[in-house]
């Protein structure tokens, strides 16, 4: 493609992740341009100027000029909608997971050599200045060599509750568990961390430990509308508390106003009681991973955290680095500690921007060989969550390398 022309992207799916990725046409008109949007239910701009569809088969199939599309759909509708936009010639922006199976992951992979597109996995995080400082300083040996990682994702109990209990993640058959949701992310951070090693072994635990209806407290009604006032003060969980007190979580639905989260709440999933979701996903879970040379990591997902953020604590050699999405704390066993706030501004710590600023430009790229190498690399994260969770299920440590049972 032209190196001057914006790139034009078809939008499928036009939720949180898609109205993201959709505001860098506004931001950098030169750059990249939307040829189209799908969603069901999404109200759209008003006054736009390109087309707009019910589903994501629509607009795939509707043969409007585009060079890629974006794909931030329902998790369960990512397989598909990939291989359909690989099989039209498009590059791919995907969110993650790139699959719900590790099976779908390879056949993403298959269908990505045949067509020699672009298929990028939404690893915002890789892309957000605060990771790439922490890499550099990681890389640059100041704390020796990495003997161990503890890694804490903490998704805080009011986001964990919106997503993994109430909400799109909290039945593990229609989608992926908490771990390959969530984590992916986390896995992606590690492989980068430790670029060059092999993850020889993982085992894992974790369960749904407190969001069940024999928690419920006396009285609670299914509804947060119907629940007793005196039930409803004690309870961290409330939907009230949590969407019309707060407003922190309120950019996970188009309309903010008071008046629109009141209605949600009386209306939609969101405004049911945690004890009677009919959930399954885990609350928490934990996956320890030995990689060669003696290396070993431990992440943690948990959802009863006050704040959202991840920290981790780096054991080197020659020090230690701790890191809590703010700032880097650098403690080396000789010589004076440092601490590095990086600038960060926008959502992901910049990382929705970053990441559509190189989508742009390895789109105008055109370099095959490369494009592999980026999808090979992302499907990393996910082997490693497939077999944390095939260890959750069967209690017993997986060998990485045959993906069987030790
Ligand atoms: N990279 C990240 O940090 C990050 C963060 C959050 C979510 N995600 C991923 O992004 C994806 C979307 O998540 P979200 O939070 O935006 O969810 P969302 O529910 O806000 O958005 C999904 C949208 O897809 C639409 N949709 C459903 N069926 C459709 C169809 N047949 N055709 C077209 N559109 C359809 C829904 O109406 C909805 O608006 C998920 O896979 C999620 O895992 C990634």
């Amino acid at each position: 493609m032209e190196v001057n022309k914006p790139v034009k992207a078809l939008i499928l799916g036009y939720g949180i992740r898609g109205r993201a990725y959709a505001s860098y046409a506004s931001t950098h008109p030169r750059d990249f341009e939307i040829a189209g949007l799908a969603d069901p239910v999404a109200e759209f701009p008003a006054g736009a100027k390109y087309p707009t569809w019910k589903s994501w088969e629509e607009a795939i199939n509707a043969g409007v000029e585009a060079d890629a599309v974006i794909i931030s759909l329902p998790d369960r509708m990512h397989h598909k909608a990939c291989l359909m936009a690989l099989e039209k010639g498009y590059h791919i922006l995907l969110e993650k997971p790139i699959g719900c199976t590790w099976q779908e992951c390879k056949d993403i992979v298959e269908a990505q050599k045949k067509a020699k597109r672009l298929v990028l996995t939404g690893y915002v995080l890789r892309f957000a200045p605060f990771y790439k400082k922490l890499r550099e300083v990681i890389s640059s040996g100041v704390i020796g060599e990495l003997t161990s990682v503890h890694h804490l994702a903490a998704i805080s109990y009011g986001k964990a509750a919106h997503a993994y209990c109430r909400g799109n993640w909290s039945v593990e058959a229609k989608g992926t568990g908490m771990l390959v949701n969530k984590c992916t992310h986390d896995f992606d951070l590690i492989e980068w961390w430790t670029k060059g090693k092999v993850c020889k072994k993982v085992t894992s635990f974790g369960s749904l430990f407190h969001w069940r209806p024999e928690n419920s407290p006396e009285g609670a009604a299914d509804r947060c509308q119907d629940c007793p006032q005196s039930v409803r003060e004690g309870c961290p969980f409330d939907a009230y508390k949590l969407y019309y007190d707060r407003t922190d979580l309120r950019y996970h639905f188009a309309d903010e106003s008071d008046e629109a989260i009141l209605k949600m709440i009386e209306t939609s999933p969101y405004g049911r009681c945690v004890y009677a979701c009919g959930n399954d996903s885990v609350d928490h879970q934990t996956v320890l991973m030995d990689y060669d040379g003696g290396l070993t990591i431990i992440l943690e997902m948990e959802s009863y955290s006050q704040q959202r953020t991840r920290v981790t604590h780096f054991y080197g050699t020659r020090g230690e680095i701790i890191a809590d999405e703010r700032k880097i704390e650098i403690l080396p066993f000789v010589g004076d500690s440092t601490t590095i706030i990086p600038a960060q501004n926008g959502h992901h710590g910049g990382g929705d921007r970053e990441i559509m600023t190189e989508f742009v430009k390895l789109v105008r790229s055109a370099s095959p060989d490369r494009y592999t190498k980026i999808l090979e690399a992302a499907l990393e994260s996910h082997r490693i969550a497939f077999l944390a969770e095939e260890s959750r299920y069967s209690g017993k440590t997986m060998d990485c390398v045959t993906g069987k049972p030790c």
